[in-house]
């Protein structure tokens, strides 16, 4: 009897739970439909290019030079188009000066269905929170980009550029090009973790070398979840394998941010070592965020200062990697400028060994040339937004509150109308006589607006620093054999590398450039 009514109830149980789920897809179908037809309804005074009923525009969009296409869609529709990534996500692609203003001049929260997949690793920091909180946070965290603060980083960007330098001495012996992105992405995070965790002046120990292990790991799984359609929810994505590794990846590199927390927390509170601290020849960015207060006094919690900590790591050493790497791709590209930007390294240097601070405002051509290769290859492409409230465009049409928005860098820096001839590099387009003229939103590799690049001084320091050196040790030339291909992941990276030819320069009076 017993058996027969277990098993009875169990069937009924089987029956309703099926029922329910049933009734939970149906409902997760309708209000993913509705939000379709309410994202597309929105666009429709923008006409875009034809629209595949389930992969929109994704299949064009994975597909090789896909930077170039949304190029194309920019001559075909004037201002903005409608992009859909899968059939149920919808961006107005917007990619002209005035429609950027008219978004990214207000403080509208990051789009949701974009930025979330960061959450994981980074956690609510500067780069997704919004409203107060976000307000509160970049506050505090503002004074950590002060010109004092920022001063004695030039000697750990020289320290760095030339460990990555005599490597290349090396590597360039052998006669053939070779990929110099991964190279100058180590040579980016160690300058990134001396700043942030003050590390490497005595050395990295093991631990510091395995997180820096994992934060690469971490970008390039990021960055393959954003490709894959298929990894895009969050359940099924955690039961794959590269799900787990991501996972534990984030694991490891959380425990070494509350690692190195904690221990400075410690040593704050120890007299001795806060004496230590104040000889310290620099302040790092976790000194900055401990001691930051707001009027009232409230200090980060522990979460907050992790998230903080584990943003800069993000958002630091890629952007900046890929800012260098294309930068000499264009100087190997264009001899002349490149030989006018050693000249300029050359002279200010003078006899003297070393960068110093007050050299990188005597940098204008190369500061000229670093902004021309930003406009071609700019290091982040694309950016989201979700409006908290209707735009109006110049142009008369207008979006309600919640459309999500793609404002397309690399085709706004593209746009005909702004930039004569734009695919010509010419640095003399930034000359101080020509930039007052320009459209404050026609240039934005750092975005605009209060959600600007909170790091974008340190990232032209490091930029300016890094690339002269450069210069004066080797003479780049392009691989003709190996063409890079453009394709964005986060940040702008090319499929087959960036492969140069480096000869080193041997003048008479050669020596070790940039010693210390
Ligand atoms: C060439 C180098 C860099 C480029 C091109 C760049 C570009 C950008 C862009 C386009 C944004 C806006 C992102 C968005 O709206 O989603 C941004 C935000 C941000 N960047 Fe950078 N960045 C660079 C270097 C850095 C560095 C070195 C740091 C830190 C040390 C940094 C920290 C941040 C933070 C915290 C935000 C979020 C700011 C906020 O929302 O208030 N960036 N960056
Ligand atoms: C370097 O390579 C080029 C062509 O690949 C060749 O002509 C030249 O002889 C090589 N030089 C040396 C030193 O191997
Ligand atoms: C301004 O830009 C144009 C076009 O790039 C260039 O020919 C001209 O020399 C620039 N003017 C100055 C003063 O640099």
């Amino acid at each position: 009897m017993a058996p027969t009514f277990l098993s009875l109830s169990l069937s009924h149980l089987s029956l309703w739970a099926s029922g329910m789920i049933l009734i939970i897809g149906f409902l997760k179908i309708f209000s993913l439909l509705l939000r379709r037809h309410k994202l597309a309804k929105a666009m429709d005074n923008f006409p875009g290019p034809p629209t595949h009923w389930l992969f929109g525009h994704a299949l064009e969009i994975q597909q090789k030079e896909s930077l170039d296409k949304v190029v194309s869609w920019a001559h075909q529709f004037p201002y903005a188009h409608p992009l859909w990534m899968g059939p149920f996500l919808g961006f107005l692609n917007i990619y002209e000066p005035d429609y950027a203003k008219a978004v990214y001049s207000r403080g509208d929260p990051k789009a949701a269905d974009v930025y979330d997949f960061f959450l994981q690793w980074i956690g609510k920091g500067l780069l997704v929170l919004d409203g107060a909180k976000w307000f509160q946070h970049r506050k505090l965290l503002t004074p950590g980009f002060h010109y004092d603060v920022l001063k004695p980083y030039v000697a750990v960007f020289v320290n760095s550029a030339n460990v990555m330098l005599d490597k290349w001495e090396k590597k360039a012996c052998e006669n053939k090009s070779f990929d110099i992105f991964c190279d100058v992405g180590h040579m980016a995070l160690d300058t990134l973790m001396k700043c942030t965790f003050g590390k490497g002046d005595s050395g990295l120990s093991h631990r510091d070398s395995s997180y820096y292990q994992t934060v690469s790991d971490l970008t390039l799984l990021m960055q393959q979840r954003i490709d894959s359609f298929q990894y895009h929810n969050d359940f099924i994505y955690w039961f794959t394998p590269h799900g787990r590794r991501f996972l534990r990846a984030c694991q490891a590199a959380h425990d070494y941010t509350d690692h190195v927390i904690q221990k400075r927390k410690a040593a704050l509170q120890d007299k001795e070592e806060q004496e230590k601290t104040q000889n310290r020849r620099h302040l790092d960015f976790l000194d900055i965020l401990l001691g930051a207060k707001d009027e009232s006094a409230t200090k980060l919690s522990d979460a907050d200062l992790r998230a903080e900590v584990d943003t800069f790591m993000f958002e630091g050493h890629d952007t900046t990697t890929s800012g260098i790497s294309w930068f000499l791709y264009c100087m190997a590209l264009y001899p002349e400028h490149q030989q006018r930007c050693r000249e300029e390294a050359q002279e200010i240097l003078g006899d003297r060994d070393s960068f110093q601070w007050d050299d990188l405002g005597k940098m204008t051509y190369l500061t000229m040339c670093i902004k021309e290769s930003f406009r071609l290859y700019p290091p982040v492409p694309q950016v989201y937004r979700q409006l908290s409230k209707p735009v109006n465009f110049v142009d008369g049409r207008s979006l309600p509150a919640g459309s999500l928005i793609s404002l397309h860098i690399y085709a706004l820096h593209r746009n005909s109308a702004a930039w004569p001839d734009p695919e010509v590099f010419d640095p003399l387009r930034f000359s101080p006589e020509n930039a007052t003229g320009r459209h404050p939103f026609a240039f934005l590799p750092f975005s605009g607006g209060p959600r600007n690049c909170i790091g974008q001084q340190f990232a032209m320091n490091e930029m300016k620093v890094v690339t002269a050196l450069c210069l004066l040790r080797f003479e780049f030339s392009p691989d003709p054999s190996r063409v890079p291909i453009k394709m964005p992941q986060l940040v702008l990276r090319s499929k087959n590398g960036i492969h140069l030819h480096l000869k080193p320069l041997s003048s008479g009076s050669q020596k070790p450039l940039g010693r210390e």
